[in-house]
């Protein structure tokens, strides 16, 4: 029996929008449009279904978590700014049960100090962060191995 394919959803937080246009020398110069083609082309080949969702408020971030178990199996967040401080987040991620992969396209650990802090991360499985855009695909590559595990990390 064939079995079905790992749902996931990925979220991108406030500013991630301006992709592209927003400090081209930090973020890169790929739109969140041309990412989620990407991410769209490649689910067949990593045997998962993707869906996306982009929101800039916090509150409409933490509604599209609470929705998230009636549909999808596992969630790739990029929480933006909101990954150092918000704690309604957080509590999201954690009330959900879901498996969800923090990923940021810059190196935070490097930048600001502001920046190094992440609230989310300790109740996210896995963090990904300074690798670009390949990031959102790295998470869901270990979100479908996670899965194959059956929820181990090897
Ligand atoms: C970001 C890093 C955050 O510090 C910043 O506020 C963003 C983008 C990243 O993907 O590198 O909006 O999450």
């Amino acid at each position: 029996m064939q079995q079905a394919r790992l749902r996931i959803l990925v979220i991108n937080g406030p500013n991630l929008n301006l992709l592209g246009s927003r400090e081209p020398d930090v973020y890169g110069q790929e739109t969140l449009e041309t990412i989620e083609s990407r991410l769209r082309a490649l689910a067949p080949d990593l045997g998962c279904e993707v869906e996306f969702f982009q929101a800039n408020g916090e509150g409409q971030l933490i509604d599209a978590l609470h929705r998230a178990p009636a549909t999808v199996d596992g969630v790739v967040l990029n929480p933006g700014a909101l990954g150092h401080y918000s704690y309604a987040l957080m509590d999201a991620v954690s009330a959900i049960g879901l498996p969800v992969v923090e990923v940021h396209l810059t190196n935070v650990l490097g930048r600001e100090p502001f920046r190094r802090q992440l609230v989310i991360a300790p109740v996210a499985v896995g963090v990904i962060m300074g690798v670009g855009p390949v990031g959102y695909e790295l998470a869901i590559r270990g979100l479908l191995a996670r899965h194959r595990t059956g929820g181990r990390t090897g």
